[in-house]
């Protein structure tokens, strides 16, 4: 079941991602799946200030990452490691040893993905973030990515590489063209979800996602099925479902 918040900021947005988030990381031993992109970091600011602030540990939590980029090497700037370290890993108390990202330097990715695979097998992800591509990808599962598929690699879409230029000095040549990402079937494992929109670019992901038929071909669209999925939307990123 997919419940819709819209909010009237990206920072209402990241509020109300915040507030269940937080409830979660109250339980005993949170085990909490993360996302990157720039939607989140409004979210990753607020765990920062309140763990600063009221002393919220991280110290029991566990976390594991939906994706990372195949071939940059993990101290890169824009490397997915690098990411959830300058913006929430560095900045709370989780211990260093239960982050879970795959390794994009891995000598052979596939083998990788099995053993990823295995690894989040022995936990059940609380509360799993997401974003949505524009393209309706949800973490690297580009359209066409199987609803069962587990952690693989993806060639990512041109409209991917070309949104994600920005984070590449505006350069779609220095984007990497190959991820290894969480499957759907993985990321429909996790018990709760918070999925998180804003601007006019994913309204019509949105629209695929809550509106559309259910098809590999809007892959957020899988999440139609999952029984608790919250969408937190800005009015820019609901436009096309009002
Ligand atoms: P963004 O990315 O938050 O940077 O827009 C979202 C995504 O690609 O999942």
């Amino acid at each position: 079941m997919l419940k819709i918040v819209i909010a009237d900021s990206y920072d209402q947005v990241s509020e109300e991602a915040f507030k269940i988030m937080r409830q979660v990381v109250e339980k005993e031993n949170p085990v909490l799946g993360l996302a990157t992109g720039s939607t989140p970091v409004g979210l990753y600011k607020k765990m920062i200030a309140d763990h600063k602030t009221n002393g919220t540990s991280y110290k029991n939590a566990i976390t594991f990452n939906l994706d990372e980029y195949v071939g940059l090497p993990r101290n890169h700037e824009q490397s997915y490691y690098t990411f959830m370290h300058d913006n929430l890993f560095n900045e709370i108390d989780v211990p260093e040893e239960n982050i879970h990202i795959p390794n994009g330097e891995a000598a052979d990715p596939e083998a990788e993905c099995v053993r990823y695979e295995s690894e989040m097998a022995k936990y059940v992800v609380d509360v799993q973030v997401l974003g949505i591509g524009s393209d309706g990808h949800i973490a690297f599962n580009e359209p066409g990515a199987a609803f069962d598929s587990l952690t693989h690699t993806m060639e990512l879409t041109e409209q991917t590489r070309k949104d994600n230029a920005r984070f590449f000095d505006g350069d779609i040549d220095q984007v990497p063209t190959l991820a290894i990402t969480q499957g759907l079937g993985t990321i429909m494992r996790a018990k709760k979800i918070i999925l998180i929109a804003t601007g006019a670019n994913k309204a019509d992901a949105v629209y695929g996602m809550i509106k559309g038929p259910k098809t590999t071909e809007c892959p957020a669209s899988i999440l139609q099925d999952h029984p608790d999925v919250t969408v937190i939307l800005d009015e820019e990123a609901a436009a096309k479902i009002k």
